[in-house]
């Protein structure tokens, strides 16, 4: 996708990480530049308890951007880790920066659109997006294709940013749009009934919307501290450029004013 690598400059950025890092990085370091949604690094620890829970073991990170919860999800023994991407950048980056990473294997990526999954039927056992719904403009056609490659029990959990209760237009930019033109938040009732009328059962829908707004105003007071970012000096912006401040407050003051709302959903193929 254009939004995301406009500025992306993988070798300027890798090269800052191995300055700062020589001996190489570890998840929370590198969570500024591969953990690219609400939440962090917590976030995406939440979401391998879960899915360590469900007993997957094939798993397909659809939108896995620049890697972070895969590089999580692969230092769990025994599990099996896709990554497939529009943005082939990402794919990029994605490998670089699990060379930068301590332990980190080199991840499976595919650069596909999530509309046409290049994968055999029933191939994973559990599917997961991370704000990746909200960039796809078809979610439908995503929905069915994640239904088709899921085997029959398997398990779909979605973190996501959503349409929030506010009919307020969204203030941009934002992280992951500069217009609505490239934002496709879903709304909550319609999805969950898009994934029954597909074929999936809707197991579990939870608001992290406060949590969300408290992680981001914690990161804004991190990302204006001097002495914080000369020791942990990865940042957002050696992603989405110099203007990630003001696309950072715009989403917390989506978040606070209930114009958008973050999701987290599990739902299953029916055996
Ligand atoms: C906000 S980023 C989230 C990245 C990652 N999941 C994370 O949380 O750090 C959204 C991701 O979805 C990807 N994406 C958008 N549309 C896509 C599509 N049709 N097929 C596959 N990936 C897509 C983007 O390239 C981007 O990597």
């Amino acid at each position: 996708m254009e939004h995301y690598s406009r500025h992306l400059r993988i070798e300027a950025l890798l090269d800052k990480l191995h300055t700062a890092y020589p001996q190489g990085a570890d998840g929370w370091q590198l969570a500024p530049v591969d953990q690219l949604h609400t939440g962090g690094i917590q976030a995406s620890l939440r979401l391998r308890e879960r899915l360590q829970r469900l007993g997957s073991r094939r798993i397909l990170d659809i939108g896995s951007g620049s890697g972070g919860l895969m590089r999580l999800l692969t230092e769990l023994p025994g599990l099996h880790v896709t990554g497939l991407d529009l943005c082939h950048d990402f794919n990029r980056l994605n490998r670089g920066l699990a060379g930068i990473h301590r332990q980190a294997p080199e991840p499976a990526l595919t650069t596909a659109d999530a509309r046409a999954l290049p994968f055999a039927d029933q191939s994973f056992d559990a599917l997961v997006m991370q704000h990746s719904l909200l960039n796809m403009p078809d979610s439908e056609a995503v929905l069915r294709e994640s239904l088709r490659v899921l085997q029959s029990g398997g398990h779909l959990l979605l973190h996501e940013l959503v349409q929030g209760p506010s009919p307020k237009p969204l203030l941009y930019p934002v992280p992951w749009a500069d217009s609505d033109r490239d934002s496709h938040l879903e709304n909550t009732a319609a999805l969950h009934q898009l994934l029954s009328s597909i074929g999936f059962e809707v197991l579990a829908s939870l608001d992290l919307s406060a949590d969300a707004l408290a992680w981001r105003r914690r990161q804004q007071a991190k990302e204006n501290d001097d002495s914080r970012i000369a020791k942990a000096p990865a940042s957002p912006r050696w992603i989405l450029g110099a203007e990630f401040p003001r696309r950072a407050d715009n989403l917390m003051h989506n978040l606070a004013d209930g114009r958008i709302a973050v999701i987290e959903l599990l739902a299953r193929r029916p055996r």
